[in-house]
């Protein structure tokens, strides 16, 4: 890209966008007092640390000092280059863009390569459709999928096309279309073939779902064969552009409905979402053929605090549901699990059921882990038989002893009591059974855990809650102060100058008497305009989340002064008492008796 975008636009593109309404976008924010605060996108964590100021337009995190207005915050979040973050949200809020200011796309930052990938398959994904829907070609496929149950509505709302029974046919469309095929290949739309002499089709005779990332840029295809071939599904492979264990089925149409509904519907298949979306549970979301990855657990932390996870009732999707709740719980999530009868998966359901008893009885009548747990221990248990009665109350009992509130565990134990006519004390006495051999398992694998969780858990960047020196908080109150008036700058350069003690304080001092110099306009997003630097700018957060009077009065100025000042000049003297004392042991009695006047003259001075 590299075309400069007008600053006028940039201004207006400023402010036009709404920094709360932007972040609530990624982030869940409540508002309290003046500011907003929502769980911190950019490090784990599970008390809101992170506050939004719609009256300055800035963001901070005072667990891990991120920070900026809502230029950087689109930076950090997304990536994007300063230009980008300027398009996208021009974009948003219907503000016309010059023209030679392409257009952006997540893969317009420079990377030309990645853009052609995502550009083939934008192009390839409304050809499939084309196929689909209009063509003789297509009618097979069209048909299967009616046949399915899927709707013209549901073809078109999510894209579905389907690629010919032909082994270059795509292979020579892209070719003509100028797509280099080195690259194609990468992008895992065609394979090389074997003897090295030119390309095929990945995809042949299949139904083909077109896969977006969270930008709603398609990213890769899934074709599921209708003639009974293997594999059922064929996946994109992983590219630069399309990374599994990152990307989320169906993400970009489900965010908006994930905070409107305040919770997230986690399915295996994306047949699933595709019916789901159809009974109208808009907030579906899937893996691509992968288990749940740490990475998948974050996206979905960072937009909502509630997840419903509706496998597929069998084996592997028991335990799947069980290690995505794990996963997800970790990261400070609310789990439930949406039961299907057996054999079942939610597809399947909905098709027998509809979609209205799906809603009400499946994802309505979600249960908690624990109890999702003692379905599964029924199983294939006859419960008046008493060996079986038996295993299954000690099922349960294991299970309830790791779970670690009090009240928890009593009300799973008074169920048992009650179900199974047995008094709370027996129950109590092998429950504690249980807890003393977990207690020691827990111990024998305590020091890897430790070690685990310290190599695979980032720490926040740069955490400082505790108490600053008093010359650090006045250079922190003299910088705010002087962003809200102009003359404050005047009396501070007069007075202060560029002795300010941090250089980072010093640096952003620095650009506010070039401002003032200058005579231009002195404001918070001005100051942000100048300054380009990630850590600087969260320092200037950090400083404007300070609550401030209106007023600066000549008391408060000249002690902060002071203090600044002081600082200096007590830490000269502590160096040269220093030289000093070592002057004298070197016997220098006319250096020592130099620095023991300055030393002097410094004590006189502080004020
Ligand atoms: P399922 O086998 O449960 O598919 O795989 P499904 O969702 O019920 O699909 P239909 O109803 O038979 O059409 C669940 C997910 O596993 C991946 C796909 O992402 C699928 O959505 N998968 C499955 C593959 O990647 N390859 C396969 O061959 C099968
Ligand atoms: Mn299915």
């Amino acid at each position: 890209m590299g075309n400069r975008i007008p600053d006028e636009i940039v201004e207006q593109v400023q402010k036009s966008a709404d920094i709360v309404e932007v972040i609530g976008e990624y982030v869940q924010l409540r508002k309290q007092g003046r500011n907003y605060f929502g769980l911190c996108p950019f490090h784990g964590e599970n008390t809101p640390s992170f506050s939004v100021s719609g009256e300055k337009q800035i963001f901070h995190c005072f667990g891990c000092g991120a920070g900026g207005n809502v230029f950087s915050f689109l930076r950090q979040i997304e990536g994007y280059s300063f230009s980008e973050a300027v398009t996208h949200l021009a974009d948003k809020y219907h503000i016309d863009m010059p023209d030679h200011v392409t257009a952006v796309s997540s893969y317009s930052s420079g990377n030309s390569d990645e853009q052609k990938m995502a550009e083939a398959h934008e192009l390839l994904k409304k050809f499939y459709h084309h196929l689909l829907v209009n063509t003789k070609e297509g009618q097979k496929a069209l048909d299967y999928l009616l046949e399915r149950g899927i709707s013209m509505e549901e073809i078109e709302r999510f894209e579905i096309g389907c690629a010919l029974d032909s082994w270059d046919f795509i292979t020579k469309f892209l070719e003509r279309r100028g797509f280099e095929a080195g690259l194609m290949e990468k992008a895992g739309l065609i394979i090389r073939r074997e003897n090295g002499d030119g390309y095929f089709d990945r995809f042949r005779n299949r139904i083909m779902f077109p896969i977006h990332d969270h930008h709603g840029t398609t990213v890769a295809f899934s074709g599921r064969t209708f003639t009974g071939e293997h594999p059922k599904y064929m996946n994109s492979p992983e590219t630069p552009i399309f990374r599994k264990s990152k990307l989320l089925y169906h993400f970009h149409q489900a965010r908006l409905h994930i905070r409107k509904e305040e919770r997230a519907v986690l399915f295996e298949g994306f047949a699933d979402v595709i019916s789901a979306v159809g009974s109208g549970v808009k907030e579906a979301i899937a893996t691509m053929g992968t288990a749940l990855t740490e990475e998948h657990a974050k996206v979905i932390r960072r937009n909502v605090g509630e997840v419903i996870l509706c496998y597929d009732s069998d084996q592997a999707g028991y335990e799947a549901t069980l290690k995505a709740a794990d996963m997800l719980q970790k990261r400070g999530c609310t789990v439930k699990v949406a039961m299907i009868p057996d054999g079942l998966d939610p597809d399947d359901y909905i098709k027998k059921f509809g979609g209205e008893k799906f809603k009400q009885d499946v994802i309505g009548s979600s249960v908690t882990i624990m109890t999702f747990k003692m379905h599964y221990f029924r199983k294939g248990k006859n419960l008046s038989d008493e060996g079986d009665r038996l295993a299954y109350i000690n099922d349960v009992l294991k299970e309830v002893s790791q779970l670690s509130g009090p009240l928890e565990q009593e009300i799973y134990i008074k169920q048992l009591a009650n179900e199974f006519s047995l008094s709370l004390d027996s129950l109590k006495e092998q429950l504690s059974v249980f807890e003393k051999e977990s207690a020691g398992r827990k111990r024998d694998s305590g020091r890897n855990e430790l070690q685990e969780r310290r190599t695979s858990v980032p720490r926040p960047p740069r955490k400082k809650t505790g108490l600053r020196p008093a010359h650090e908080n006045a250079e922190r109150l003299l910088i705010a102060h002087m962003i809200r008036d102009r003359d404050v700058i005047r009396k501070v350069l007069d007075r202060v100058g560029f002795e300010f003690n941090l250089d980072q304080h010093r640096a952003i001092a620095a650009y506010l008497y070039a401002m003032y110099e200058e005579g231009a306009d002195i404001s918070i997003q001005q100051l942000f305009k100048r300054i380009d630097d990630q850590e600087l700018g969260q320092l200037l957060t950090d400083i404007l989340m300070l609550q401030i009077n209106d007023e600066l009065s000549e008391t408060e100025l000249s002690d902060y002064v002071k203090k600044v000042l002081n600082y200096r000049n007590w830490s000269m003297i502590k160096e040269k008492e220093a030289a000093r004392t070592e002057a004298e042991r070197q016997k220098d009695f006319i250096k020592a008796a130099t620095l023991a006047q300055e030393i002097i003259k410094l004590n006189r001075s502080l004020k």
